[in-house]
Order: structure tokens, then C-alpha cells, then sequence
């Protein structure tokens, strides 16, 4: 069950030192790749890292957080900029109507940048990491790293952003679920107040 699976998950961050089979691996993908997207664009591509000598490099980008050199797998989670083509603009000057002049006037290379949905990639992330749990394998999101140097390490094209990278592996640490918000906290019923 969902829920199950839900109050299973929790970041972890020491791995034991045994590799994630390629069918493992394959089942984490698919649920990324059946994950909704706006227009259903799927604006991504998920690198796979599995060297040893690369996670470590990658550690030292995130500024040097060590522990995710034990992780046997990384999945990279990449935005594909689309580009200023597909009535994106209209769209968001329909959201955001008070600002549609200067939507209108900003250049398209620009424009494109700014509307990255980088946001989307971590639906695609969170799916894979309860395929992965499903699977007894753990993982911790990791969205503090320099994004242009990992770009470069990557040889990723130009149009291409690493907005987050999730580091997955099996654990033998007992696991203690972080404080949550009760749901009295963080919900509203028709009218905030
Ligand atoms: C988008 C995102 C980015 C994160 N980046 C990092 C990170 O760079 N390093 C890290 O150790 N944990 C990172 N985390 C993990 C959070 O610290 C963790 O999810 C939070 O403390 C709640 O704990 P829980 O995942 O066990 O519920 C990140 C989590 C999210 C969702």
C-alpha cells in the first residue's frame, strides 16, 4: 500500500557496500518514466551513475557531502529546457496576468530559461524513490551541488540542467522516520481563513 510505503520512506544517508541490480535499476527508471508532466512534455532525462571514481567526483560538486560516495547508484535528474515554441507563453501570462507585458517582451532565450520547470523532475524523482523502496533500497535527495559543474562533468548539451540528483543504496542503519507536521498544520478546508 501507498501509505505503507510512505511512512517506510525516510533519507538515508550510509549505504552498505553492495551494488543495485540492472533489474532494480530498470524498475526505479519505469516509475520515473510513467510520471505526469505538464502537456505531458516529460521535459527530463535521468543519468544514470553507477562509476565509483564519478560518484566520488560528483560528492566533491555537492560540496563535498562525503556520504554520498557510499551510494552504489545516483540517478541525476535532468531539465530539458523546452524551448519558446509551444504556447508556454501564453500560458503563463494567463497565470500570472498582472506581469503579461513584460511576459511579452522578454527575449526567447531568456524566456525559456526562466520558465525551466525544473519543479517537474521531482515527480519523476519521487515515484523512483517508492519504486526503489519497494525494493528495500533507501535513497536521499540532494539538490545542493554547483549545477554548472556538474553540467560540465556530465558533457551535458546546453539546453540540458541538472535540477536535482537522488542517491540510492541498501542500508543497515535502523531508521527513524524525521518529525512531520501534523495535517491540522498544513491543510485548509475551502477558505484559508
Ligand atoms: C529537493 C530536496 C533537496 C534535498 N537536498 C539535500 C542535500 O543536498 N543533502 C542532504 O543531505 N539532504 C538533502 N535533502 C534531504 C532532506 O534533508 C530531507 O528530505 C528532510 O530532512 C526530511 O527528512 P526525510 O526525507 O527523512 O523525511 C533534500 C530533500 C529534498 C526534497
Amino acid at each position: 500500500m501507498i501509505l505503507d510505503l510512505l511512512n517506510k520512506r525516510c533519507s538515508v544517508r550510509s549505504f552498505v557496500d553492495k551494488s543495485i541490480s540492472e533489474e532494480v535499476i530498470d524498475r526505479i527508471l519505469e516509475a520515473g518514466r510513467l510520471s505526469p508532466s505538464g502537456g505531458n512534455e516529460q521535459p527530463w532525462k535521468f543519468g544514470v551513475i553507477t562509476n565509483k571514481e564519478l560518484i566520488n567526483h560528483i560528492s566533491d560538486i555537492a560540496y563535498h557531502q562525503h556520504w554520498m560516495k557510499e551510494a552504489p547508484l545516483l540517478i541525476v535528474l535532468c531539465t530539458m529546457i523546452v524551448e519558446d515554441e509551444r504556447g508556454g507563453r501564453e500560458i503563463q501570462k494567463r497565470r500570472f496576468p498582472s506581469f503579461a507585458g513584460e511576459i511579452d517582451h522578454l527575449g526567447k532565450e531568456l524566456y525559456s530559461n526562466l520558465n525551466m520547470e525544473e519543479h517537474q523532475t521531482k515527480i519523476a524523482g519521487t515515484q523512483m524513490v517508492l519504486a526503489a523502496l519497494e525494493n528495500d533500497v533507501y535513497s536521499t535527495w540532494i539538490s545542493y551541488f554547483d549545477v554548472y559543474k556538474l553540467k560540465e562533468l556530465l558533457r551535458l548539451p546546453e539546453n540540458c540542467i541538472p535540477s536535482e540528483m537522488i542517491a540510492f543504496g541498501y542500508t543497515n542503519n535502523s531508521i527513524h522516520g524525521r518529525m512531520k507536521k501534523s495535517v491540522e498544520e498544513i491543510t485548509f478546508y475551502n477558505y484559508y481563513e
